[in-house]
């Protein structure tokens, strides 16, 4: 099975296609799995929105972080650029299901990223959700351009 989802750059289109996504593949996980399962993806769109479509950098989310102006920033970028699309696809194949999230960003490196972090200290507050994504994934893989992301869960115990 494939289904698609398009939804604008905001909290309650990003709320809301998490919903659906769960009511959509609940049959395949237990709860904790489950949860775990929409953290990853609900992380990928929140990306996607934040750094993707408002091109909000790592470091001006640390910054925006500390001095606790985060919320206020991205409710300006939602009135300003929330009109910019994530596109999500799901497809579920025998025991294999692959999201693929995509912005309309300009992309970043990955490995660059990396090594960004690993600098950094492990107790900052942001620069987790990749972290916490490949912790539960079997899979988690960039594009070229950085722009589309995709994350594969190989079920253990699915029959087709
Ligand atoms: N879709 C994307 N487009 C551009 N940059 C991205 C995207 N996804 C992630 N990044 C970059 O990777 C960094 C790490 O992402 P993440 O682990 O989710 O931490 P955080 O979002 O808290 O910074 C982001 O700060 C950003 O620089
Ligand atoms: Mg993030």
């Amino acid at each position: 099975m494939e289904k698609k989802y398009i939804i604008k750059s905001n909290l309650r289109d990003i709320d809301s296609v998490i919903k659906e996504i769960s009511s959509d593949v609940n049959i395949f996980f237990a709860a904790d799995d489950l949860r775990e399962f929409l953290l990853g993806i609900y992380e990928m769109t929140v990306n996607a929105v934040e750094h993707g479509n408002f091109d909000i950098t790592y470091e001006m989310k640390k910054e925006w972080l500390r001095n606790d102006v985060y919320e206020e920033e991205l409710s300006n970028l939602i009135n300003k650029l929330g009109h910019k699309q994530v596109f999500i696809k799901l497809e579920i194949y025998k025991n294999i299901i692959t999201i693929k999230v995509k912005d309309e960003g300009k992309g970043f490196n990955i490995q660059e990223q990396i090594k960004k972090q690993t600098m950094d200290n492990i107790l900052r507050e942001s620069g987790r959700g990749i972290i916490i994504t490949k912790h539960f994934f079997d899979d988690v893989c960039y594009n070229e351009k950085g722009n589309e992301v995709t994350i594969t869960k190989i079920l253990k115990n699915k029959l087709d």
